[in-house]
């Protein structure tokens, strides 16, 4: 399995704080309706942010963080593992979305940050088979990354944290990449207290970009009806 996180995923959770940040209110009310009588699954589940509002949100559901990247999962188990309630309710499972074993039942699904890492048929294919398992009322928790269409967009930085002395600064470019499709070429740097760099990582990967619009066509060609919410979260639930 190609894992597009190899060398970048080192700085994923340290430059996801802001975002998640921003995101935690609207994941929490999208995931309005989840049961704790199924288990929640966290697509893509990264290192963990997601996985912790889950928890938060479903009191005492069981949780099936989907991670194929090894270093991520790292990040992942790191988060979990010191947290008594997250390590007796998560199970962390290697694998994609579109290969993972799903439970016969799910009580929430989030797919964050995550969905342009499909091809468009696993993409389809993978409304239907959480369409099939979301318990009624139980909301399936998506959300799209800029850009909507296959146009290139500019380096432009997408945030800095300070951890001790060091600074380290997220940026990144797009360019299209065939139909539907532009390839991310992220850097990654790691600037001292003079503004030096001290290191720098880049990484590529493919991603199937689409509009808003495209989404919510294809869930409610699944089953699903959906509203958006705050920071285009979209909360989808079988009709
Ligand atoms: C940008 S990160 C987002 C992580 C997390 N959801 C978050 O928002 O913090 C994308 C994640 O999707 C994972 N990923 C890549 N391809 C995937 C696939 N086919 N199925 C599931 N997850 C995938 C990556 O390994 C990575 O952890």
């Amino acid at each position: 399995m190609l894992d597009h996180y190899q060398d970048s995923g080192e700085f994923l959770d340290l430059l996801s704080v802001d975002a998640w940040r921003a995101l935690r209110a609207p994941v929490r009310q999208a995931l309005t309706g989840a049961r704790a009588d199924a288990p929640a699954v966290d697509l893509g589940a990264g290192s963990g942010r997601g996985v912790q509002i889950l928890a938060e949100s479903v009191p005492g559901c069981d949780i099936i963080a989907v991670e194929p990247s090894p270093v991520q999962r790292a990040a992942l188990h790191a988060r979990i593992v010191d947290d008594p309630d997250l390590a007796s309710r998560t199970s962390v499972v290697a694998a994609t979305a579109e290969q993972v074993d799903l439970p016969e039942t799910i009580g929430a699904a989030l797919a964050i940050n995550m969905i342009g890492h499909l091809s468009v048929a696993d993409r389809r294919m993978l409304w239907q088979r959480l369409a099939i398992r979301l318990r009624a009322g139980t909301p399936l928790v998506v959300n799209l990354q800029p850009p909507s269409e296959a146009v290139a967009v500019g380096e432009a930085e997408f945030t800095t944290v300070r951890v001790g002395r060091l600074r380290y600064r997220g940026s990144g470019s797009a360019q299209p990449a065939g139909p539907g499709q532009v390839t991310w070429r992220m850097r990654y740097q790691v600037l001292d207290d003079e503004d030096q760099p001290v290191r720098e990582v880049s990484a590529e990967y493919p991603w199937q970009v689409m509009s808003q619009a495209e989404l919510l066509d294809e869930l409610s060609a699944a089953g699903f009806t959906t509203e958006v919410g705050q920071l285009g979260i979209v909360r989808a639930v079988r009709a």
